[in-house]
């Protein structure tokens, strides 16, 4: 702990939703760990959407104040009754777990996965919460084959770019959503096949364009009510959109007959907290993404990295559409 065994420490609370201004850098007290529990020093969170929706209320959050935050990375500093596998000294990190924007933190032992030295705090920091996403919707939601067509939103994003490589190390052919020309680059630097601009381009007709005619075999669609349609109208018959995000708005509730004469089209909302639910499902994403990162095949891109203590405009950045990659919150 940064100022030693069971003190005080500091972390980013609300005392209400609201705007990125509701975030307070605060002092709390830790404890020792329960029965199952460790407490981890933690040196660096993921910044995430789903945050943003914790934040605003979209989500609910529980009792008041409450430390924001679903992913970071730490060591090991005290067990509790009962744990096995663990042992101070060893550098861990995980993914969804609310009250992550802290100095240090106590956690149950079961969400926790070992990182190897080969991968840096900065990396380990950004890669859970979104790398565990793209693999669920890759291999769990819709699983790629070699050869699909598949629609990305937010492509040059944090969960965009890993979707984006991972698909096209399964061959999959990969068109991307992206907000500018410069995210654009980025997303077909990283796997993307094509990009289409959809804050000005028609995107059904551009994903026609690009397949000859034929639609998407799935849509990764993170954006939520904007592009709802968009996304059905891409998709070729029996093609699946995997409805994951909100970034403009839940999406509307709909009439499930209008999938048929679309195409006999599937629609589903997923979210990591099923794909993660046991330990087992845990450790099958993040032993595949560990070694994906590790192996160099899959790069977690680090674009934004700011103290924790500036949380309030890592968010504002967020929300603007201003980043690219991950964004990574330093202790
Ligand atoms: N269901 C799940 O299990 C799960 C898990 C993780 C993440 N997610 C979702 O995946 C998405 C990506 O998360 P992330 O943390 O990696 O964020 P991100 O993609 O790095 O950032 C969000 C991006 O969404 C795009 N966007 C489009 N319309 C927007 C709007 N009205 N407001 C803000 N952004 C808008 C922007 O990219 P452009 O400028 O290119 O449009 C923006 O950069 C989020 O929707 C998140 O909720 C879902």
């Amino acid at each position: 702990m940064k100022n030693g065994g069971n003190s005080m420490t500091k972390a980013i609370r609300i005392h209400q939703t609201g705007g990125p201004e509701v975030l307070k850098w605060e002092d709390i007290e830790v404890g020792e760990p329960g029965a199952g529990q460790v407490r981890l020093q933690q040196s660096a969170c993921g910044l995430n959407y789903i945050d943003v929706y914790v934040r605003s209320g979209m989500y609910p959050v529980g009792d008041m104040p409450a430390i924001l935050g679903m992913e970071a990375v730490g060591v090991v500093d005290a067990l509790g009754a009962g744990v096995d596998g663990l042992a101070v000294g060893d550098r861990v990190a995980y993914p969804m777990t609310l009250g992550a924007y802290a100095e240090a933190r106590l956690i149950d032992a079961d969400k926790l996965v070992k990182i190897p030295d080969s991968i840096n705090d900065e990396t380990a920091a950004a890669m859970m919460l979104k790398g565990l996403t793209a693999h669920y919707l890759l291999f769990r939601t819709y699983p790629v084959q070699a050869g699909d067509d598949i629609l990305v939103y937010a492509a040059a994003g944090g969960v965009g770019l890993i979707l984006c490589q991972w698909a096209n190390l399964l061959g999959a052919n990969v068109i991307g959503c992206v907000g500018s020309e410069a995210k654009a680059e980025l997303a077909r630097a990283n796997g993307c096949h094509h990009t289409i601009l959809y804050r000005d381009e028609d995107i059904p007709g551009r994903v026609r364009e690009i397949t000859a005619g034929k639609g998407v075999a799935a849509a990764y669609d993170s954006i939520g009510k904007a592009t709802f349609e968009s996304s059905l109208d891409s998709l070729q018959p029996f093609g699946v959109l995997a409805t994951y995000g909100n970034a403009s708005g839940p999406v509307e509730p709909f009439n499930p007959g209008v999938l048929a004469p679309k195409g006999s089209l599937y629609v589903t909302r997923p979210t990591l907290a099923t794909h993660i639910s046991t330990r087992e499902l845990l450790l099958q994403g993040a032993e595949r993404l560990i070694d994906a990162v590790a192996g160099g095949q899959i790069h977690i891109s680090v674009n934004q990295t700011l103290p924790l203590a500036q949380c309030a405009e890592a968010h504002r950045q967020l929300e603007a559409r201003e980043t690219t990659g991950s964004t990574v919150l330093t202790i």
